[in-house]
């Protein structure tokens, strides 16, 4: 359900942004966040969800992993983006109501913004409430002319989002955070997707391609150690928002590729056997037992046009960088709206 959250500060709000959209209420988030850490921590391999890292250190964290050098997927998408857009515009044409996954710093929007003929609208949802509003009020104080339409919420739950009848949709999904979803789950979100945005809508996906394993070890297990707090503070959120007790000095960041599987594992290492608890439930660690908090799902240029496909779009265009890092695939929408 939608909630129009009544804004405080309205008269700072450029005319420009709309009051921020409530998809899921902070107490429904608060609720969804305790039933999955402690049913997580519960299973015989312990695991949290990737998308609660991102609090209000979580994404600032984040926004300094995509400087690192290590960090390759920012710059090399950011640069394509920039070289691309204005083959991108040509493809999707005047007059788009562009939707944001996973919006964040709002950044990479930009680029489409300089070469799109008059979007009519930009929607960025993200779950990160205080990093959404303050890139959705840079970026409308940026664009004064486009209608900015921030919805805090969870992009992979049904979201009845408040879009115009017959406005052409074009969903931006960059950063690779479809990499973040199981193979089967990323096919589920792209096939809502494909409704959501209905016959001859388009989305526009970053995906990271699969490559030597030794880049990809080394863009998350940083030198100066950012993915590692990034990683630890899940833990800080889990005390501060759940009242648990993790002492985070006793548990270390792992990252790992498997090849097998075609994906980065992300683990927080137990240092020693605990006992851990969490709004009062008791966890037990053995040594090296390890919570699981992040998958980053490689895909072959072929393998991410195959499950598109297979979602019901039509891959209309792909694109990667020289150095066969990172791809960009548009889509167009072959089903009826949903
Ligand atoms: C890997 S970051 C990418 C940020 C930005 N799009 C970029 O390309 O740099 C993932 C972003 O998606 C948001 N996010 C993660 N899971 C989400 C979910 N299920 N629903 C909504 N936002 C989510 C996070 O808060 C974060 O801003």
């Amino acid at each position: 359900m939608l909630q129009h959250r009544t804004p405080g500060d309205a008269h700072r709000r450029p005319a420009n942004l709309a009051p921020l959209i409530e998809a899921a209420t902070q107490v429904d988030q608060r609720a969804a966040f305790r039933a999955d850490v402690l049913a997580g921590l519960g299973k015989a391999q312990k695991a949290v969800p990737a998308k609660y890292f991102y609090d209000a250190r979580g994404s600032a964290l984040f926004e300094e992993i995509c400087t690192l050098a290590e960090y390759y997927p920012t710059r090399t998408e950011t640069a394509m983006l920039e070289r691309l857009a204005p083959e991108i515009a040509r493809h999707v044409g005047a007059g788009a109501t562009l939707i944001e996954y996973g919006s964040g710093a709002s950044r990479k929007i930009r680029a489409l913004l300089e070469a799109l003929p008059a979007p009519a609208a930009y929607m960025p949802i993200d779950i990160s409430l205080g990093h959404l509003q303050a890139s959705a009020r840079r970026l409308a104080l940026d664009y004064p002319g486009l209608p900015i339409v921030p919805v805090v919420g969870d992009y992979t739950a049904p979201l009845n989002l408040p879009v115009p009848p017959g406005a052409r949709l074009v969903i931006f999904f960059p950063g690779s955070t479809i990499g973040n979803l199981a193979p089967a789950d990323a096919a589920a979100l792209l096939a809502q997707a494909a409704g959501r945005v209905g016959r001859g809508g388009s989305m526009l996906v970053g995906v990271d391609l699969k490559k030597d394993p030794a880049i990809l070890h080394r863009a998350y297990t940083d030198r100066r150690g950012v993915t590692a707090d990034f990683n630890l503070n899940l833990l800080d959120r889990i005390n501060r928002e759940l009242d648990g007790d993790f002492r985070r000095a006793q548990f270390r960041h792992r990252a790992f590729y498997d090849p097998v599987r075609g994906r980065i594992e992300m683990h927080l290492v137990s240092l020693i056997g605990q006992a851990v608890s969490v709004e009062g439930q008791r966890f037990d660690f053995r040594v090296g037992e390890t919570i699981h908090t992040e998958n980053s799902y490689k895909y072959s240029l072929d393998e991410f046009r195959a499950m598109a496909g297979r979602a019901g779009f039509v891959p209309e265009a792909a694109w990667s960088d020289p150095d066969c890092l990172f791809a960009i695939h548009l889509l167009r929408a072959g089903t009826m709206s949903t």
